[in-house]
């Protein structure tokens, strides 16, 4: 290749370049062959340049030219010329010029691909999971990507400036409390031992702060084994960092420069900081969930206590034995939705637990137009006016069940019925911190507490008295960071001191022996000195979708896992050899090789 340095990427000739020699490399995009004259598109990350192949400025290189095929990697000189106006092409930076080649080399010849990159169609999600590294040749993943580069690169500025250090931990470690079922790795020096790989650093991170470490950020891989979805990978990035001698709010202003940063310099957006704050209480009062969509309003409105009274016997059994009756007012959809649009909504909530979903259209008269109308008394009209202020036009809707199924019902409603009613502003970037989580829940299953964030986060001073007597009444100093309803972040202050620990393990039922087997390393470590400290960690893959605005989180992902979590390309999960387990001391049972569960 003597002579052959690539002088300019495929997104940057201009008409500046008039006349220019060029040396230019890469894929074969698109080949026309007018026979006379051949056309190639040539590609690489940067952009699409076209080339053009005269037979009397180089026949060699133009009868070679004749042999390419999509997807060829080429090498070419050439020189730089204007198009004619009329091929002027006004959707390419490079649109304004073409390089007359004077000079091919075939770096690399290529199948035929199994879907043409060049061809905008859409081709099956398998297909091109399996052959990734096609796909990834397409310029919109590309972008994808090169929008992630940028987003770590501004987040990583943003930490080195504010003094934080980027330390690594262990990927083969023990099992993190962070809720989810861990993968599993066998040792082979220790026989019938596993590793775990990290929900999460959090142990880690907290000892780096015992160790005096101050501010530590990591961009780092979580493994999760948990039910996928769409914003849901096993393996995940987190933005993780913790800090020293801080308190929540310390915590939240860094982070919301961090956010700003990032969003000024990948998106050129400007956001308003402070973000708004909501506790956990209100989110769950307003919206019925913790990761409020805050672009819209369309909040749920309580009518319980209207309800014990009136005559529609589903409404007053729920209000008298400890339910929830809400509504939502879905101001101006009368004209929107049809009555059997308005019947399907039952059909919208039905799979979040919800047994029905009464309704009430306010004619243009005001009259109340409902199935249940005839049995709403004063008392009960009178606290729906008084929570859901209904106007003509305007429809309402209620459930009524236990509340967490209300809550949950109505809040799913209220996101479709925003997109419905074109209510949702996709141009429009609402942050909010959900603070004042409750340290703990109660699980009806098992019978005991489970900590809502980790057990290592710190209750709020005042409540620490309410740990033994009342822990669903104690709140922790824990907060999410929620992007037009999705959760971005979440994280709290922790407890550095050994005997509040312990006070919590106590209340969550965690025996002193399996704290001290699951986590002793950590709850020694803050025994011997440590600062109060707190953090934060937030999902890369999620925020890149933002930045990207997609709506499935393996286009941010470069070799992402399906929905099973497999990955097509490389065929992972996979059987092993006998003697890889019989080296692990692993023997299967028959259901497993056969594979099943
Ligand atoms: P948490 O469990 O809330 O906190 O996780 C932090 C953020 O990680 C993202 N996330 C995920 N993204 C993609 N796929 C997943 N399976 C997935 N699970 C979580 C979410 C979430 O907000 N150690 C604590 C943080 C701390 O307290 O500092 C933790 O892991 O965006
Ligand atoms: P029914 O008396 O069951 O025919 O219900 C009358 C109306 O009340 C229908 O619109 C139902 O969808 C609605 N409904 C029934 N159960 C509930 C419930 N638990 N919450 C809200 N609406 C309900």
């Amino acid at each position: 290749m003597e002579g052959w340095k690539r002088t300019h990427h495929l997104g940057e000739l201009r008409i500046e370049d008039n006349e220019k020699t060029v040396t230019l490399m890469g894929w074969v995009h698109r080949r026309r062959d007018h026979g006379g004259l051949v056309f190639l598109d040539l590609r690489d990350r940067e952009g699409i340049t076209q080339v053009v192949f005269y037979p009397d400025l180089s026949n060699e290189a133009h009868e070679l030219a004749h042999q390419v095929r999509s997807e060829f990697v080429v090498a070419l000189k050439g020189i730089v010329t204007p198009r004619p106006e009329e091929t002027a092409n006004k959707d390419l930076a490079t649109g304004e010029i073409e390089v007359r080649a004077t000079d091919l080399k075939i770096l690399s010849r290529a199948k035929t691909t199994p879907f043409q990159i060049a061809d905008e169609s859409e081709v099956g999600e398998d297909l091109r999971l399996r052959y990734r590294y096609l796909d990834l040749r397409r310029p919109e993943l590309q972008d994808n990507l090169r929008v992630r580069h940028a987003a770590t690169s501004s987040i990583r500025r943003f930490l080195d400036g504010e003094g934080f250090w980027d330390i690594e931990t262990p990927v083969l470690t023990r099992s993190t409390p962070e809720g989810a079922r861990d993968f599993l790795v066998p040792s082979r020096l220790s026989s019938g031992e596993f590793y775990a790989l990290p929900q999460s650093p959090q142990l880690f991170k907290q000892l780096l702060m015992v160790s005096g470490i101050d501010r530590y950020y990591q961009i780092v891989k979580c493994f999760r084994d948990e039910d996928l979805r769409a914003d849901r990978q096993p393996e995940f990035t987190q933005v993780d960092l913790e800090m020293s001698f801080v308190e929540q709010d310390d915590i939240i202003e860094i982070m919301e420069r961090m956010v700003s940063t990032l969003f000024a310099e990948v998106k050129g957006s400007s956001l308003v900081t402070p973000f708004p704050r909501i506790t956990y209480a209100d989110a769950m009062a307003r919206y019925g969930c913790d990761a409020p969509d805050t672009r819209f309003g369309l909040e749920l409105a309580d009518v319980t206590e209207g309800m014990a009274g009136s005559d529609f016997k589903v409404f007053a059994k729920v209000a008298s034995s400890g339910g929830a009756v809400k509504g939502i007012n879905a101001k101006t959809a009368g004209e929107k939705l049809s009555r059997k649009e308005i019947d399907d909504l039952a059909g919208f909530v039905a799979p979040f637990g919800a047994k029905g979903l009464a309704w009430i259209r306010i004619q243009p008269d005001g009259e109340w137009q409902s199935p249940i109308a005839k049995f709403l008394g004063d008392e009960a009209r009178k606290a729906i006016v008084e929570a859901l202020a209904p106007a003509p036009g305007d429809i309402l809707f209620f459930v009524a069940d236990t509340l967490s199924v209300t809550n949950f019902a109505l809040s799913k409603l209220r996101v479709h019925l925003a997109k419905r009613l074109g209510l949702v502003d996709d141009s429009v970037w609402s942050f909010c911190w959900v603070t004042d989580f409750p340290l703990v829940e109660w699980d009806e299953e098992e019978k005991r507490y489970f900590a809502l964030h980790h057990p290592f986060t710190s209750p709020r001073a005042e409540d620490l008295n309410l740990l033994k007597e009342d822990p669903s009444r104690v709140l922790a100093t824990a907060y999410d960071l929620v992007l037009n309803g999705t959760e971005v972040g979440g994280g709290s202050i922790r407890i550095h001191d050994s005997e509040v620990q312990q006070k919590v393990f106590e209340m969550l039922g965690i025996e002193e022996e399996e704290a001290m087997e699951k986590f002793g390393f950590l709850l020694e470590g803050l025994s011997f000195g440590a600062p109060p400290h707190g953090g934060i960690a937030f999902g890369l893959d999620r925020l890149c979708m933002f930045l990207t605005g997609t709506s499935a989180i393996r286009d941010v992902i470069a070799f992402p896992k399906t929905q099973r979590g497999t990955c097509l390309m490389t065929d992972a999960p996979s059987k092993v050899d006998e003697k890889q387990l019989r080296e692990l001391g692993i023997r299967l049972r028959q259901s497993a090789k056969q594979g099943g569960n």
